[in-house]
């Protein structure tokens, strides 16, 4: 009974401490930054493009999920976390590639943005975005299909 006991509490520990590494893994300080700076950034300047909500998903490149993110586009990752130069992420916002450049058509991001974002690369990319897996991204895609087609 008493062996019993001791591997439940056992088991209920090495559950408590998943959750506490996940949550872990973002301090305040790192979640204020990513909901303050690095959320309504790409938001604003990339969602367009680059989301479940983009009429057309560019590059194969979701950025409204930390899957998404984190998995790339059609050439690959995007995000080398803790390694800004070696991002194409941010080689695209610095405009030094010709080929290159986000968002497009001569809308560079202001520097501070483009501090901001080198700054959330080096962090290692803190991000709580937890929702919306690829497969719920396509439920979402098909959601609005049928609110399309009921207003007909
Ligand atoms: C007006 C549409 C548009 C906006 C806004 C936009 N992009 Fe893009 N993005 C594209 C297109 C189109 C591609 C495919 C490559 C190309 O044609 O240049 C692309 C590709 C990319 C790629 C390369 C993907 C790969 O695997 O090769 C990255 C990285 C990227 N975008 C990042 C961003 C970021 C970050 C923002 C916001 C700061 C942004 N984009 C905003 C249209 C857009």
């Amino acid at each position: 009974m008493k062996l019993v006991k001791t591997c439940s509490i056992g088991a209920l520990l090495v559950f408590w401490a998943s959750f506490a590494l996940a949550d872990g893994a973002l301090s305040a300080d790192q979640l204020e930054f990513f909901e303050k700076k690095i959320r309504p950034l790409l938001a604003e300047h990339c969602y367009e493009c680059h989301s479940s909500t983009s009429k057309k998903v560019k590059g194969d490149l979701l950025l409204d999920t930390r899957e998404g993110t984190l998995k790339g586009g059609e050439n690959g990752v995007v995000i080398v976390p803790g390694d800004p130069d070696k991002s194409r992420l941010i080689k695209a916002v610095r405009y030094t590639d010709p080929d290159l450049q986000m968002p497009p058509k001569n809308k560079k991001l202001a520097d501070s943005q483009i501090a901001d974002l080198v700054a959330w690369v080096k962090m290692g990319v803190p991000d709580p975005r937890t929702n919306a897996a690829p497969a719920i991204v396509r439920n979402s895609d098909m959601e609005e299909q049928i609110r399309e087609a009921r207003k007909t």
